[in-house]
């Protein structure tokens, strides 16, 4: 018997595709990113890069976030994160916009870089700017001894290993762990948070990796609704609060490798646009779980409903109310609101592969985008 796998095949380690690999790699690659960090019984977050420069943080004015593509939707998540745990405000900026804008920079200002491949030109002009106007730089990078990563005064790496596909996975999602792990140390340093509510975080971080494992078996349903809706030429994604980013990441990644036309919106602002484009044919994911603004949510899923929309729902494990309305339901365990975007993107990671792979398309390879932009 002769085995014949070249190195690629070696390489994907038995998956179709590194998009699949790496999405399945997240329970991995999310506890490598936290491990030796969080120290739950001791009530700790050890991270060099912050406990070196303690001072820049619980002195800043302000953070202001960076990043491009994919890395600019964790920002997002981590603006919802910073200021809801540890009342630091942040921006999240463009990097391409705020380096050509002139924009406000002092030596109170703390600038977090994120950057999977730490490469992105953009990004890096950014950091350039902002070193130049005194703040303080702090990476947040896959590629060790990446151009980022040298250039920031500081920095955190996530941990999930080489990611190939184009489409960003598990660097999303480890770049919320290392934002998160930030995000809680300052909090435990400003005391922003109670001693109870701080410990319970670092449990439920803890138990995140079990949660994407069994949010990863709903992959066979998530098939079946990929191939009701694979032929949609447009796609709408809604959430709100901490899910509000994830619904722009879903759609990004739905629009990056099926070429469907997808947009996110903060569910709110449906009504302030996107509403008149649903009918009958108009497939709407909506992230619905059960923490923060989940009432005013199931409103909105009345509301595409009623206009005959179809409504794809991620719910949280044992919903009822939205089961009742949705045309599908995927679910997710329960956790802590702050760190449910862990949790609701694996589902949509999973339906745009599908979608991609029925279509034809190349999932790892889509047409017209590299792995690292390094040109402006
Ligand atoms: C490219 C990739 C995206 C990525 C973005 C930012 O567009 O295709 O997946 O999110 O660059 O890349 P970075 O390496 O800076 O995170």
């Amino acid at each position: 018997l002769e085995l014949q796998m070249n190195i690629e095949e070696i390489e994907k380690g038995g998956y179709d595709h590194f998009m699949m690999k790496e999405i399945y790699e997240q329970p991995r690659a999310i506890l490598d990113t936290y491990r030796g960090r969080l120290l739950a019984d001791q009530k700790l977050i050890k991270m060099a890069g912050i406990d070196e420069h303690l001072d820049k943080f619980l002195n800043a004015n302000r953070i202001i976030i960076v990043a491009c593509g994919t890395s600019w939707h964790a920002g997002l998540v981590a603006e919802y994160i910073f200021e809801d745990l540890a009342r630091i405000p942040v921006e999240v900026e463009y990097a391409s916009e705020f380096r050509y804008r002139n924009p406000v920079i002092t030596d109170k200002d703390v600038l977090i870089a994120i950057s999977q491949s730490g490469e992105t030109a953009d990004t890096l002009a950014a950091i350039k700017l902002a070193k130049e106007n005194g703040a303080f730089v702090f990476g947040v990078c896959n590629v060790v001894g990446s151009s980022i990563a040298r250039e920031t005064n500081a920095g955190a790496y996530t941990h999930a290993g080489p990611e190939i596909g184009v489409a960003s996975t598990k660097a999303f999602t480890t770049q919320i762990t290392v934002l998160s792990l930030i995000a809680l140390k300052l909090a435990q340093e400003k005391g922003s948070l109670t001693d109870a509510r701080f410990s319970e975080f670092l449990t439920e971080l803890e138990n995140i990796p079990t949660k994407v494992e069994i949010a990863l078996q709903s992959n066979e349903a998530i098939e079946k609704i990929a191939a009701v809706y694979k032929d949609s030429p447009n796609c709408l994604y809604l959430g709100r609060g901490y899910n509000f980013p994830v619904a722009l990441e879903g759609a990004l990644k739905l629009k990056e490798i099926s070429y469907i036309h997808a947009e996110g919106y903060p569910a709110a602002e449906m009504k302030h646009g996107p509403i008149a484009l649903i009918d009958e044919s108009m497939p709407v994911i909506v992230i619905a779980t059960n923490r923060g603004h989940y009432e005013k949510v199931v409103s909105n899923i009345q509301e595409i409903k009623s206009r005959k929309g179809k409504i794809i729902a991620i719910v949280t494990e044992g919903d009822v109310q939205v089961r009742a309305l949705a045309d599908h339901v995927i679910e997710v365990p329960d956790t802590l609101e702050a760190l449910t975007p862990l949790l609701t993107t694996i589902p949509l990671q999973l339906l745009s592969y599908h979608i991609a792979l029925m279509r034809g398309c190349n999932v790892d390879q889509p047409r017209n985008l590299a792995k690292s932009v390094t040109v402006e």
